[in-house]
Order: C-alpha cells, then sequence, then structure tokens
C-alpha cells in the first residue's frame, strides 16, 4: 500500500481511515505514535503487526480528553482529578483498572488494567476529536528500534505497511511518556516508565510519596511494565556512553584502535573535538533537554554514517536525566568508555 503523508487541512482524510480500521501515525509532544481506533479489535491487531510488537506488551490508549477514559474506568484513584488537572494534556500516561469488556481486550494484551493518555498536540488533539474514538498509539518504529521523533523516521521504518502519517514536524521532548500506574485506588502511585514528568514534580505538586517500580532502580528485578522488558531504542552501530570527564580519553582510545566515531555532540563538544569525529549529530545546547530531543533522531541519524561506534554523553540521573539515561543505556546496552 502507498503510505500517504497527511496535513493539517487533511485530518478529516485521515480521520475516516482511522474510524474505518486503517493505520495512521501521528506527532505529539513526546514520540510520534502509531494510531489505530482502540475500540477495533482488528486494526489494533494490525499495530502488533506492522510493528513487530510482542503480543504481551500493552498499547497506551490516546485520548482527547479525561471525559472520554470514564466510558472505560469507573475505578479511579483518589489522586486521579489532581493529577489530571495538573497534568493532562502532557507527556503522563495513567494506568486504570477497565471495565471488563469495555475495550478489546487486545489492547492491554489480556491485563484488566489499561493506559490513557491525553497528547499535548493540537494536530492530534484535532485527529481524536474527528474518529470520534480514542486512538491506540505506541510508539511509530519497528519494534526495537528508536522511536520516531520525526515523520520521516516513522517513514523508514513502516512505509508501505500503513496507510497514512500525519506530519507534525519534530517532536518536543523526544523520549516517550511517563508511565504512571494508578490501578491500585489505595497504594501511592508508582513510576513503571520515567519520563518528563518526573518523580520529582509529580511529588511536589501532590503532596504525597510517588514510587518507583524496582526494576528501574535494580537490574535483577522483573519490571512490571511489560515493554520494559524487551531490547529496545537500539541502532545498528555500537553505542558507547562518555563520562563528561572522559571525551579526551575517549577519542584518544578510538584513534588508537583506528576506529571512526560518529557522536552526539553538544556545541561545546563540537568545538573541542570535531576533528576526532567522523560524523556528528548536532544537540542545539548543553542542556538535558536538547540532549533527550536529539537522542533518538541522533541514533537514526548516525547509523546511516559510515561510522564503527556513536558516543553519547552520560547526564546526571536527575530530572529529565532520568527519562534520557534509562533510553540511553538501553541503546547502548548498558556499556559506558571506561578510562
Ligand atoms: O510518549 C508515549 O507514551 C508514546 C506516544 C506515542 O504517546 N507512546 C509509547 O507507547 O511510548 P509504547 O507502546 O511504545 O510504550 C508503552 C509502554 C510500554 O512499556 C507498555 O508496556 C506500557 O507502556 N504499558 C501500557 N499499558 C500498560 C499497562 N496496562 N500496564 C503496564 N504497562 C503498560
Ligand atoms: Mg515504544
Amino acid at each position: 500500500m502507498e503510505t500517504k503523508k497527511f496535513h493539517q487541512q487533511e485530518i478529516k482524510e485521515a480521520a475516516a481511515i482511522l474510524r474505518e480500521g486503517g493505520l495512521v501515525a501521528f506527532p505529539s509532544e513526546t514520540v510520534y505514535g502509531l494510531g489505530a481506533n482502540a475500540t477495533l479489535a482488528d486494526a489494533v491487531k494490525k499495530v502488533f503487526a506492522v510493528k513487530g510488537r510482542p503480543s504481551d506488551n500493552p498499547l497506551i490508549v490516546h485520548v482527547e480528553n479525561f471525559e472520554q477514559v470514564k466510558q472505560y474506568v469507573d475505578n479511579f484513584h483518589p489522586l486521579t482529578s489532581k493529577i489530571v488537572e495538573q497534568f493532562w494534556p502532557g507527556p503522563l500516561t495513567l494506568i486504570f483498572k477497565i471495565k471488563p469488556g469495555a475495550l478489546p481486550s487486545v489492547v492491554s494484551a489480556g491485563l484488566s488494567t489499561v493506559s490513557f493518555r491525553m497528547p499535548n498536540h493540537p494536530l492530534t488533539l484535532e485527529l481524536i476529536k474527528e474518529v470520534g474514538q480514542p486512538l491506540v498509539g505506541p510508539s511509530a518504529n519497528t519494534s526495537g528500534r528508536p522511536s520516531p521523533t520525526q515523520s520521516q523516521h516513522v517513514y523508514h521504518d513502516l512505509k508501505g505497511k500503513i496507510e497514512g502519517i500525519l506530519e507534525g514536524g519534530s517532536t518536543e521532548i523526544g523520549v516517550e511518556s511517563t508511565v504512571l500506574d494508578l490501578s491500585d485506588p489505595i497504594q501511592p502511585p508508582m513510576i513503571l516508565r520515567p519520563g518528563a514528568v518526573t518523580k520529582e514534580v509529580l511529588e511536589e505538586t501532590l503532596g504525597v510519596t510517588v514510587l518507583v517500580d524496582q526494576h528501574l532502580v535494580e537490574e535483577n528485578q522483573a519490571p512490571r511494565s511489560p515493554g520494559m522488558k524487551y531490547k529496545h531504542y537500539a541502532p545498528k552501530t555500537k553505542v558507547l556512553m562518555v563520562q563528561p570527564t572522559d571525551w579526551a580519553e575517549a577519542f584518544d582510545w578510538a584513534k588508537k584502535q583506528d576506529l571512526k566515531v560518529g557522536v552526539l555532540a553538544s556545541p561545546e563538544l563540537r568545538a573541542a573535538y570535531q576533528a576526532q569525529m567522523t560524523a556528528s549529530y548536532p544537540l542545539v545546547d548543553e542542556s538535558i533537554a536538547s540532549a533527550a530531543k536529539g537522542l533518538f533522531a541522533g541514533l537514526r541519524a548516525l547509523d546511516e554514517e559510515q561510522v564503527d561506534l556513536i558516543f553519547a554523553p552520560v547526564f546526571p540521573e536527575v530530572g529529565l536525566g532520568v527519562a534520557y539515561m534509562n533510553r540511553l543505556k538501553k541503546s547502548a546496552n548498558q556499556q559506558f568508555f571506561k578510562v
């Protein structure tokens, strides 16, 4: 099939395809999602098939507003309205117990819970509204590959397999939403996947303790979120994480081994070591926000270059750095450059 690019003025056309069970990728503030009508089991099954996604990995249901969630959930955590008021639309996915049979079981991979998110993107909110039904939306990449932050990344992975892509430019945040488990009304909220809405911000805003899935702290714990157990975000080229103090040694070592390196590089890094990079992906500035925004796009771009190795900068694991390092460690298979 031909994969069509849709623009703002063609949202009705894209919505009609989704309503009838076709697949259209959509932009969001985090990464692009692969949209399908969440109420149609066959459409949702196609999402698993075209991504090559393991069938035990549940999908996020994207809604236009909180009202829409109420059709599927009747047992809410007491903090829900406060959380929704503060953080929706935004990069925060909420897991609730689902009313039995309210959505096809393929959406939740057979679990008794379903996750919901209201994305902060005007085109996609308009799209969901036009469809009149919520949309499942896993990241619109082939399973295991870096998530797509530009429409051409979606096109690269899924062209010929989906009906269309709604063009929305580069995504703002660059790493996927925080996943917060609210499924047990008597337990504190628990972060299952770190994202731009951080534990610190949640605790400060809500005035309660927010737990973090132990698997994110200790390697040997099983994750509560099925998707977190799979290998992810991996370019074909080997990635090494480099500490701020280790760049000189890292480039020296690569030179001695005669290795060509591609670098996710801030302006300062390029100024200091440009000559020693075979290729670089420019981060806009020195901030964690620019590193998070450029991570997946940079890994994809450098993977197309003739390099033996990709170097990526290590950031402190605070704030957005927690989500960035969570994704980067998986891309790098946990490998740091060691002096
Ligand atoms: O930012 C995002 O969240 C993007 C955009 C497109 O919205 N979507 C996204 O979806 O990252 P996906 O499918 O790539 O990741 C969803 C994650 C997976 O790790 C999955 O296991 C977890 O959320 N998840 C979904 N529903 C769950 C549930 N009921 N219980 C536990 N984990 C769940
Ligand atoms: Mg994904």
